[in-house]
């Protein structure tokens, strides 16, 4: 315990951080999560960045308050654009979009995997774009998709992705039998929202998450048939599919029959 406390999603991405020498938290807006580790003794230092400058002097202040103004690094700027190859071997990447967390690794991630990485990612929506993203251009980039949990903070679900050299992020995949047996059982649809990795570690969370997702596309599907057009009407079918895809598994974890 270090005095700091965390709400329960930046808890969750702060637990599957590696111990690391140098850590970066991008979008750290008032420097908790580096503070907090930094206190834990997990990473020697920490970079923070981030895009305002303003939301940066609050960073500031806090780390002044806190002694750890030397230890953590402060940075004005654009996702990973303000980091130099070889400086960091843990990139935290939390509270931001899924589609803008896959823009920042894309553009940048190809320029700093001189030295082992791992990567925390903590979406706050569209997780399997990250999830994907992970899958089809991790490998090839030294960050393989490792591990997956899920959190629940305020009644909303979260994603945490653990992805990078398996001997630094202290997580190892789901073998590849293993993954074609999980794929096999979900079918396409299921598949590609939920991924292998939640079930292979039976998350305890899952079955809550899949309830509040399907009512999450219930919903979406009312509103897009209220609104008559034909995209509103494509939206809602998949929607659909997707929630019966869904009602599925949820029956196969009720049952435990999966
Ligand atoms: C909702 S806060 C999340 C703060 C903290 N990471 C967390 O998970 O609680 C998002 C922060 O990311 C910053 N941000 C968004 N896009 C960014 C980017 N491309 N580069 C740096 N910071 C960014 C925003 O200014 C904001 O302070």
């Amino acid at each position: 315990m270090n005095g700091l406390r965390l709400p329960p999603r930046l808890a969750a991405v702060a637990e599957v951080v590696p111990q690391c020498r140098v850590l970066v938290d991008v979008g750290t807006e008032r420097a908790v999560l580096p503070a907090f580790l930094l206190f834990e003794g997990r990473c020697q230092r920490a970079i923070g960045v981030e895009r305002s400058a303003n939301v940066l002097r609050e960073a500031a202040a806090e780390l002044d308050a806190l002694g750890l103004r030397d230890m953590c690094e402060l940075r004005l700027g654009d996702g990973l654009s303000v980091l130099e190859p070889g400086e960091v071997d843990v990139i935290v990447i939390a509270g931001i979009g899924g589609r803008l967390t896959v823009r920042l690794l894309e553009r940048d991630l190809p320029r700093l995997r001189s030295r082992p990485l791992a990567l925390v990612l903590q979406p706050m929506s569209e997780p399997e774009l990250v999830r994907r993203w992970l899958e089809t251009s991790g490998h090839r980039l030294g960050v393989a998709p490792l591990a997956e949990r899920l959190v629940v903070d305020a009644g909303r679900y979260y994603h945490v992705l653990v992805a990078g050299d398996q001997t630094i992020a202290g997580t190892a995949p789901p073998s590849p039998e293993k993954r074609a047996e999980i794929a096999g059982r979900l079918g396409a649809t299921a598949a590609g929202e939920l991924g292998v990795y939640l079930l292979s570690a039976g998350d305890p969370l899952l079955a809550g998450y899949i309830g509040w997702r399907r009512a999450s596309l219930e919903h979406l599907v009312q509103r897009a048939a209220a609104g008559g057009s034909p995209a509103g009407v494509r939206r809602a079918m998949s929607a659909r599919r997707l929630e019966r895809a869904l009602a599925r598994i949820e029956n196969l974890l009720r049952d435990k029959s999966w």
